[in-house]
């Protein structure tokens, strides 16, 4: 009887969560005190940020409309090609730093990039492109949460973050590629959808945030429900950047050839600067991650059962 109260109270819980109400407000399907958690802590930094600087240079941020941005030579070319051929000496010696799962043909991960590329990888975020959109997003200050990397390779079958989705990481944090190789039509390029697009495809009931409900393709079921297709992507180069919010519909696209290197980092909102919060944390960041925490005030709580996604 017992099993069965908690059967239907989950049901409902999950058909809350996937109300337009609560898409709407947090974006995803988590649970209410997680977002409840990070709204408030958002509101809380920004707050902060304002009695300190003031928030009238600060303009709306494109992000929250579009989903995606993208940020031309913000990092050294030079210096992002010589990544990636450190990534492929990696592979090729099988190091312990690359992670390679046996199930998984599409992609391969490098651990703890902070420690086996190196931390010249943060002046992405001392780019004054990427410094004010990521100031604009959050209202004010913003921190690492995490940093990972990986390599994409051309591959028959896909699944998971290949097909159509978006991820369900709380209000409030958003993700950046640093890429390390060119990301385009033919070599892998993500291609996102704006937050108008995304609400009316899950309002025509396309949700595709559990695995088993993801579609390669959202053409046909566009027809079908009269609604716009209109994924965009960007033309990347090595020292490129794309920032964007994970909880809009995107896709990862598998390269014809070759493949695709990534840095990711991970943001949260922060009351300081990040560069402050990193000289306090930096030991965990360069143990890398892929998580986040369920209560956003650093080291207040344990990490989300979340698994990485791209
Ligand atoms: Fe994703």
């Amino acid at each position: 009887m017992l099993g069965m109260l908690h059967t239907s109270a989950d049901a409902l819980l999950k058909r809350v969560r996937r109300s337009s109400f609560y898409y709407k407000r947090f974006n995803n399907t988590l649970a209410f005190g997680i977002n409840n958690a990070y709204t408030r802590y958002a509101r809380e930094c920004t707050a902060r940020y304002a009695a300190e600087h003031g928030t009238t240079k600060l303009p709306p941020s494109l992000l929250r409309e579009n989903g995606a941005a993208y940020f031309p030579r913000v990092f050294p070319t030079d210096k992002a090609r010589a990544y990636s051929e450190k990534i492929t000496r990696l592979l090729e010696c099988n190091d312990s730093a690359v992670d390679r799962p046996k199930e998984s043909d599409l992609s391969a991960r490098i651990r703890a990039p902070l420690r086996t590329l190196g931390t010249d990888v943060l002046d992405t975020l001392r780019a004054p492109a990427v410094h004010d959109a990521l100031l604009r997003f959050f209202r004010g200050h913003y921190r690492i949460e995490w940093v990972t990397c990986f390599r994409t390779f051309p591959a028959e079958r896909v699944v998971g973050s290949w097909l159509w989705h978006s991820d369900s990481f709380p209000p409030h944090t958003c993700k950046l590629f640093l890429h390390l190789t060119p990301a385009n039509v033919e070599t892998g390029a993500t291609e996102f959808m704006s937050l108008t697009d995304t609400m009316a495809y899950r309002r025509a009931g396309y949700f595709g945030q559990f695995k088993d409900e993801r579609f390669a393709s959202l053409e046909e079921f566009a027809q079908a429900h009269h609604l716009p297709y209109r994924p965009f992507h960007f033309d990347a180069e090595p020292g490129d950047a794309t920032l964007f919010d994970m909880n809009f519909f995107h896709r990862a696209v598998r390269p014809a050839h070759a493949f695709r290197d990534v840095v990711q980092f991970y943001f949260l909102p922060s009351p300081i600067p990040w560069e402050e919060h990193y000289a306090r944390d930096a030991d965990r960041l360069v143990a890398g991650g892929g998580s986040f925490p369920k209560d956003p005030r650093p080291g207040m709580s344990t990490t989300s059962s979340q698994s990485m996604m791209m």
